[in-house]
């Protein structure tokens, strides 16, 4: 199958099947003209909800130890890598004059994606809970305005999001296991070992994409869109190794800390 026709069949999917389809095969002969996609469909009952401060508060980590908040943290979640999976097949549609490793790498990565949906999905059942049962937020899709050009989605997806995922995850992953849910906790350490990964994708095109004289670092400052402040690159506890192991530069990892 097309990068771009399984990037579209997941944008306008109105079933979770189909979100997260995975062809066997990939190719990429006809990426087509730029197409930025405007709102993903949503299958019933998983439409963007409107977020409000107060729903949008997680289960405080002390209360964990109850199954059913636990499921909440684990819906949560799945809704992030839903979005992931969708803001990817966008990044396909949108950039199709990107280089084709960088495609290739990109394509790899929603695969990842989705089977984290599958993988949240599956515990969050196990919890009692179903996807879709609560509300699903817009959220990152709302950066999409600004993904005016790969560098601005790696700096905005893998860099930010998804750097920042190298401290929430082993995070809650720790809780979940002090709370003796040693299935939530395999899992979280899963989203870890691949989120090591879509960073180093992104640290590795920013350095390929840059100009020759240009700094990787302030080059990431200048593509993050103004809502997105540095410290959303990061989580309560700071992970120094983990960004070591994605190849983040010691003194992106100094700046961050600061933050
Ligand atoms: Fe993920
Ligand atoms: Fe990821």
């Amino acid at each position: 199958m097309e990068l771009r026709e399984w990037a579209t069949h997941i944008l306008s999917a109105n079933r979770i099947e189909d979100k997260l389809f995975d062809p066997s095969v990939l190719s990429d002969n006809s990426p087509g003209s730029p197409l930025f996609w405007n709102e993903p469909t949503r299958p019933p009952g998983m439409q963007f909800s409107t977020h409000t401060r107060k729903k949008d508060k997680l289960p405080p980590f002390q209360e964990h130890h109850h199954p059913d908040k636990r499921a909440i943290c684990l819906h949560r979640f799945a809704g992030h890598e839903l979005l992931a999976v969708e803001i990817m097949a966008f990044a396909l549609l949108a950039f199709p004059d990107a280089p084709r490793p960088f495609r290739m790498g990109l394509a790899n990565t929603l695969r990842e994606e989705q089977t984290h949906v599958k993988l949240y999905m599956a515990q969050m059942e196990r919890l009692g809970l179903k996807f879709g049962d609560l509300p699903l937020y817009k959220h990152f899709w709302q950066q999409t305005a600004y993904l005016t050009c790969p560098v601005k989605y790696v700096s905005m997806m893998s860099l930010t999001f998804e750097m920042a995922n190298l401290d929430f995850a082993p995070h809650y992953g720790a809780s979940f296991k002090r709370n003796g849910d040693l299935d939530s906790y395999e899992l979280m350490k899963q989203i870890l070992h691949d989120e090591i990964s879509h960073v180093r994708f992104g640290m590795r095109w920013i350095q390929k994409l840059k100009q020759e004289d240009q700094d990787a670092f302030e080059l990431y400052k200048e593509s993050i869109t103004p809502h997105l402040p540095l410290k959303r690159a990061r989580g309560f506890i700071f992970q120094e190794d983990h960004r070591r192991a994605a190849g983040v530069p010691n003194d992106w990892i100094s700046a961050l800390k600061q933050t």
